[in-house]
């Protein structure tokens, strides 16, 4: 049992993903701040790459759990996103996303966003299959 846990937690440290970005013109919105539909984007994509990484199988979104937009993310900022595998069930996984925002030009650091997403493991027709 402390075995079976002890690898589960090995595991989940070696999936964690952490992308940096930059909140360029491109994906700000009328404000100058960061366009939450793109931040959204970039959750779901470091959640998908951690439950991949995780469970080394296809995944899907089932579920964008609670997300909160606690601070605006300026434009002209780097934002790094943290994902994190939290819970695993039988077929599905939730994975929690932290969201950082950085100033270019100063060690400045503060936690602006966070939320989970909830995976489920596909077989080839599509179907829920359990993780190994
Ligand atoms: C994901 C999908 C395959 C699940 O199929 P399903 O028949 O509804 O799945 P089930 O009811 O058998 O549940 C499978 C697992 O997902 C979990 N789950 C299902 N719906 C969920 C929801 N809304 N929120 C959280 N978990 C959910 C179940 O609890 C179960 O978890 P467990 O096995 O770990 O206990 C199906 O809903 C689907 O294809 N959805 C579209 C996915 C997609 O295209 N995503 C991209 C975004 S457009």
């Amino acid at each position: 049992m402390a075995e079976q846990i002890q690898n589960l937690k090995e595991r989940i440290d070696a999936s964690e993903t952490r992308v940096a970005k930059v909140v360029a013109p491109a994906t700000t919105n009328l404000y100058d701040t960061l366009f939450g539909g793109t931040l959204l984007a970039w959750m779901d994509e470091v959640a998908f790459i951690a439950a991949t990484r995780f469970g080394r199988c296809p995944f899907v979104t089932v579920s964008l759990d609670r997300i909160d937009f606690n601070h605006p993310i300026p434009a002209g900022t780097i934002v790094e996103l943290v994902a994190r595998v939290e819970t695993v069930g039988r077929t599905s996984l939730k994975v929690r996303i932290d969201v950082f925002v950085e100033h270019m030009l100063k060690a400045d650091r503060l936690k602006a966003v966070t939320g989970s997403v909830t995976m489920v493991a596909i077989d080839e027709n599509k179907k829920p299959t359990p993780i190994r």
